[in-house]
């Protein structure tokens, strides 16, 4: 039981809706593999998988070791659990007593797999560096990858993917993404009898691939879909993959509430908060809510926030504390102690988007969703 009012409310049904939309992009029994990393982008990693798995779902992604240890120590043991971080000893160990799949990155990990005493053969994903730049093998290593996979048969090779890391721009044959995917075909051929599973598409690049001619011949190749998943994503910069996704209704999975704890009158020229970054130019009734940027709602947003309470935008005054914030509630006359206040909404009757919310923040709704502080409860509706 929670006693702040506070909280995070999470529609598992939107996110099934959200799900089965993305599902839709690809054809059946493809690689799928949602991204749960950083708990589930905020919604909590436990939930979203399981409410995923009872669609069938059977791949999810981690940024760590010790999120998907979390998530085995939790009772799920089924999924196979990518972990696309650094590989070592450690990591190597705990794959092996987890039953977890490291997503390898680089030739020194095939050195630490070559030098371990296996306890069961070890499934693991390649990641290739086709443009990121960030984790992945280089292309030019690719040969030697291979021949350490064929000569260490106990290591199993499920998958090979890259990552888009220009997804949106995907629409006309010289853009980034194509030739990303033109260079991610050469390794397929290089990786012809070793494994049937390749992966590539991001939210952006599942949308994308599906809208734009040519893209079609991608078709056999997986995806790893986050963002879309949570219905967090922002308007797309190419009007046909902004068109499918208008298609697609996704549904906003998160939303952030609070309730206004005090009300103060204050009259012309009193001001509030640290610093006194706010004064009142005439009489104002101010609303205090228990919920600080400790809480994730950026102190970027004091005295440029809005919230909605009973229907009404309201904005946010003053600096935003740690765990309080103040909001001016004097249009609402009837406003008071109790009712709840839409910080991050999932409508327009709701409050702000994540992406609304972001965009004011010059920053992307990833960050506004997992910046959502561990010690605001979440609270699940749909599906049991
Ligand atoms: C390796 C990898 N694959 C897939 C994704 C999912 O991307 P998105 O949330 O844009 O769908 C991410 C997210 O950053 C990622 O790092």
């Amino acid at each position: 039981m929670s006693i702040r009012t506070t909280l995070v409310e999470i529609n598992l049904n939107n996110l099934t809706h959200n799900c089965r939309q993305m599902q839709s992009l690809q054809p059946k029994g493809l690689f799928f593999c949602p991204m749960v990393k950083a708990d589930a982008y905020g919604h909590g990693a436990e939930r979203v998988v399981t409410t995923l798995m009872d669609l069938g779902v059977d791949n999810f992604g981690l940024a760590l070791y010790e999120e998907a240890q979390e998530l085995r120590e939790l009772g799920i043991v089924a999924p196979h659990l990518l972990v696309f971080a650094p590989f070592s000893l450690e990591a190597l160990k705990l794959s092996q007593q987890l039953s977890l799949t490291p997503v390898l990155a680089t030739l020194s990990d095939f050195k630490i797999l070559s030098s371990f005493e296996f306890t069961k053969p070890q499934p693991v994903h390649l990641m290739i560096n086709t443009g990121m730049n960030r984790l992945g093998l280089d292309m030019e290593h690719i040969e030697s990858a291979i021949s350490e996979i064929k000569s260490n048969q106990n290591i199993q090779l499920k998958g090979v993917c890259t990552h888009l890391n220009l997804a949106e721009d995907m629409g006309h044959s010289e853009s980034f993404s194509a030739l990303q995917l033109k260079k991610f075909e050469s390794i397929k051929k290089a990786f012809k009898g070793l494994t049937d599973n390749f992966h590539v598409f991001n939210s952006a690049g599942l949308i994308g691939k599906n809208v734009h001619s040519g893209f079609d011949i991608f078709n056999n190749i997986g995806s790893r879909p986050g963002i879309s998943l949570y219905g967090a994503m922002s308007e797309l910069s190419n009007s046909m993959s902004q068109e499918k996704l208008k298609l697609l209704g996704l549904k906003p999975v998160m939303g952030l509430k609070t309730k206004i704890i005090h009300t103060h009158r204050l009259q012309e020229g009193e001001s509030l908060s640290y610093g006194c970054t706010w004064r009142a130019q005439k009489p104002t009734t101010i609303g205090v809510l228990p919920i600080g940027y400790a809480d994730g709602l950026s102190r970027a947003l004091s005295n440029r926030g809005e919230v909605l309470v009973s229907g009404r935008k309201c904005l946010i005054i003053g600096t935003i504390c740690m765990d309080f914030c103040m909001v001016d509630i004097t249009v609402l006359t009837k406003a008071q102690q109790g009712d709840w206040v839409y910080v991050i909404g999932r409508g327009p009757e709701e409050g702000p988007s994540a992406a609304s919310i972001a965009e004011k923040l010059n920053t992307i709704s990833y960050e506004i969703l997992t910046g959502v502080g561990k010690r605001v409860p979440r609270v699940y509706k749909g599906h049991i």
